[in-house]
This record gives C-alpha cells, structure tokens and sequence, in this order.
C-alpha cells in the first residue's frame, strides 16, 4: 500500500512503480537521508512541534536503521519508492506511531534537495583532498627533475626546450585553479534547503538556522522556490569535475604519446600497466588511455544534467530525480581516475637522458639563435631570417645549428663569433629563460615552492 493511497483508487501498475522507483540508486544517500531527518526531529522537538520523547525515539530509531542498512541494504524496498520513504517507512514499524511524526514541516522535495547537497558537499571534499595528493606528487616529481631537458611544442611538434619540471608544473597550474574551482562550487553550495517544504515552506513555527548549524552548513536558502529546485551547485560541482577530467585527459594523452617507442620518455611501471592478450612484446598505458576515455562520460553527465535543468518550471518536477545517477557516476569516475592517476606518476620511470637527446634535434634552440643576433644587435625579423636560411642548409646537410663552424655562419651574418656555441646550446636555451613562469630551473623551483605554499595552506584550510 502506497503512502498516498487515500487520494487514490487503485493500486499503482507494477512496471510503473519499479520505472518511478528511485531506491536503487538513491539508497547511497541513506546516510545523509538519516543525518538530516535526525537533525530535522531535534529541532521539531526544540520548536515544541513535537516531545522530547518523541523526538528520542526517532534519532534512536534513526540510529539503528542506519546501521541495519550499513549491514544489509536489502531491507530497502523498491515498493516505497525512495530512499526517504524507505527510511520513514523502516522507522516507523520499528518505533510506532512517533515514526509518524517526523515529516511534519517537510516535504521529500526539501529532504531530496538537503541529501544531494550533503552527498555532494561530501565529494567535493573528498573529490579535493585527491587533487591536493596529485599536486603533491606533481610537486616532487617536479623538484627532481628541475634540470631534465626535454623538447617542449606546439602544434606537437619540436618547438623550444624546457624541462620535464616545467612540463609537470603546468600541470600542476591546472590542477590547483581545479582545487579553487571546487572551493568556489562548495562556498554556493554550502545553504542549507530543509524547511522550504513542498516549495512554499510551513506554517509550523520550525527553526531552519537551527538545522543548518546541526548539519555545519554556512547559511539557509532564501527562497523556498529555489530551495527545491535548485540543482546550480551540482551543475557547478559537474562542470568543476569536468574541467579536472578534461586536465586528466590532455595529461594521460601525453603520457601515451611518451610512452611509445617513438617518444620513449617515461616507461610506466608494470603495475601500471597491462599486456596484450597476443603481441607478447606489448606494455600498454591502458590506465592513461582509460582516464581519457572515461572523461566522455563525465562531460555526459553533465550535458544530462543542463539538459535535465533548461525546460523546467518552477519548482520541484520528476524530472529532477535523474540528477543523481547522473552526478553519482561524474563523482565516482573523476575520483576513481585520481586514485589510479597519482600512483601512476609516482611509480613511472622517466627517461632523461631520451628527452635531453629529442631536445637536442629539431632545431629547439634556433629561437635562441635568433636572439643572439638580435642581441649583437640585428633586428630581430632579420635575425629571424638569417637563421631560417642557416636552419634550411642544416637540414639539406643533416645537421644541427651548433654543427656550423663560425666561418660558415659568418657567410650568413657577420655578427657570429666564438661565442654563438654557448648562446645555443640546450642548457643556456633553458637556463636563460629565469622570467617567472620560464623553463630555467630558479624559475621552476620558485613556481614548486609556490605551489607548495598553496597546498600547505589548502591542506589547513577546510572547504569554508
Ligand atoms: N525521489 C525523488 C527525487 O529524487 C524525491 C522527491 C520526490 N518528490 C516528489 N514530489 N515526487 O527527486
């Protein structure tokens, strides 16, 4: 029997009632279902809505089904439909009539609206504390390796050398504006909704300020409305997570690209990596390409999500239960990438001495050739010809710019001497560029140590 059955004649179809039924994939919110509704009963009773026995009763109530469903969450019923109506329903054969009582001043469309946003503050946190470990490990594989060359490019293709420090540290650019990001989402997420009812809230006297600080949330919504049927902080939290998946990717996609004989970079450890069922002589980066390709299903989510949101009117509508898959599987995936994608960098092998050998060939250092010219003082453009034309016959000849004697590259331009060989070479390409944010190794280890700040003080701070 339904809880609304006395508005209704007949029994709900079967096939509709499993296709309304939401408990298969809301039960995880079991647990935040129970902590709001505790903190809900505590301030009935204090309002004097209901007793104080009234109000024991259920929390002990609470308490016992929490852990009757962390034990077996078999007792959920796809019959009462919802992960709420499962709990009231659990509640109130065990304790009786008081289980009646507790959805006095509530509405499922608050309760809904306060369990995504406990589950979703939760991940956000959890989501944060994995980007935090990656920056970390960024950091330190970064400090080690301030002074191993490698080609950096554009358009992948040889362009000037940095080192393989610099290449981390922009990653981890990325990652920390994705920790900000999560911060940011968390701050507009952190309103407590419970009291905004149905949509036009209660005329019981109930306290909403005083479930928020129960359940450590900043402040209360403003509008019943809203409170309902907003899901913004979820589209935030979806979009943040889909901004660090899309970071993941473009990272596990360079990995591939070292990994491969042709780069020959890194080599991933063997607990990282997988074998071909066939090809004996194959070791694939399958978690890389994995955390590349799971990234779809991620900006899936959230393309369900604004999709879900753009036609609905005001306030709660059905619709709205699709959030939870959808957001559940964005969550889960991201964090399931961190949790193999941080051990992965940790454990991989990198090759220096192949990325010094890329960094030496494809001409990486004739932008510096360039401005040796233009620092004797040639114009710059014309120093730029002068070593387009010197690159042209290295090419013909199958040699690089530093394999040029100075009387050959003084037909080109007068201003070469002796000291060209220093000016060009890889080390004084990368150790030249001190400007902050620049390749050279002062001015890596200056962007680690601030990045190292801002994990520090990200790692004391909590979300708030
Ligand atoms: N299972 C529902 C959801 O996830 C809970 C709210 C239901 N409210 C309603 N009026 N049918 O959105």
């Amino acid at each position: 029997m339904k809880m609304w059955a006395g508005r209704f004649q007949k029994e709900i179809d079967s096939d509709v009632n499993d296709f309304n039924s939401s408990i298969s994939f809301d039960k995880r919110l079991y647990k935040q279902d129970i902590t709001g509704s505790m903190a809900h009963a505590a301030m009935l009773a204090e309002q004097g809505i209901i007793t104080k026995e009234e109000a024991a009763a259920i929390t002990a109530g609470l308490l016992e089904i929490m852990a009757e469903i962390e034990a077996d969450d078999s007792i959920l019923s796809a019959d009462a439909e919802d992960i709420h109506m499962n709990v009231e329903a659990l509640l109130t054969k065990k304790i009786g009539p008081a289980g009646k009582k507790l959805h006095t001043a509530r509405s499922r469309n608050d309760q809904v609206a306060l369990d995504v946003r406990m589950y979703a503050r939760e991940e956000c946190g959890s989501i944060r504390a994995q980007l935090l470990s990656l920056l970390s490990a960024l950091a330190k594989l970064a400090s080690m390796h301030t002074a191993t060359v490698m080609p950096g490019y554009t358009h992948l293709q040889r362009a000037q050398p940095i080192t393989f420090a610099h290449h981390l540290m922009a990653y981890a650019q990325m990652f920390s504006r994705d920790v900000t990001r999560l911060n940011d989402a968390y701050a507009r997420m952190d309103e407590m909704p419970l009291g905004s009812g149905a949509l036009a809230t209660s005329t019981f006297p109930i306290n909403r300020e005083s479930v928020a600080e129960k359940l450590g949330f900043s402040d209360i919504t403003k509008n019943s409305l809203d409170g309902v049927s907003d899901r913004d902080y979820l589209l935030e939290l979806t979009s943040a997570i889909s901004i660090i998946m899309m970071h993941l990717s473009r990272f596990s996609e360079e990995i591939i690209l070292w990994c491969s004989s042709e780069f020959s970079f890194i080599e991933l450890d063997d607990a990282y990596s997988t074998g071909s069922s066939i090809m004996p002589q194959k070791k694939n980066p399958d978690i890389a390409e994995l955390v590349r390709g799971k990234t779809g299903r991620v900006y899936g989510s959230l393309i369900t999500l604004l999709t879900m949101m753009k036609g609905l009117p005001l306030a709660y509508n059905k619709d709205m239960q699709e959030d939870k898959e959808a957001f559940f599987d964005a969550a889960d995936t991201v964090k399931m990438c961190l949790k193999v994608f941080t051990p992965m960098l940790e454990t991989m092998r990198v090759k220096a001495d192949n990325m010094r050998r890329a960094a030496s060939g494809g001409f990486t250092n004739a932008t510096d050739c360039a401005d040796y010219l233009a620092k004797k003082g040639l114009p710059f453009r014309d120093a730029y010809k002068v070593t387009g034309q010197l690159v042209h016959v290295c090419i013909e000849r199958g040699i690089g710019l530093s394999d040029l004697t100075v009387p050959e590259l003084k037909e080109y331009c007068p201003l070469f001497s002796d000291d060209v060989y220093d000016a060009i070479s890889l080390d004084a390409c990368v150790g030249g560029r001190r400007v902050m944010g620049g390749p050279a190794p002062e001015s890596v280890r200056r962007q680690i140590d601030i990045i190292s700040v801002f994990i520090e003080n990200q790692t004391r701070g909590d979300l708030k």
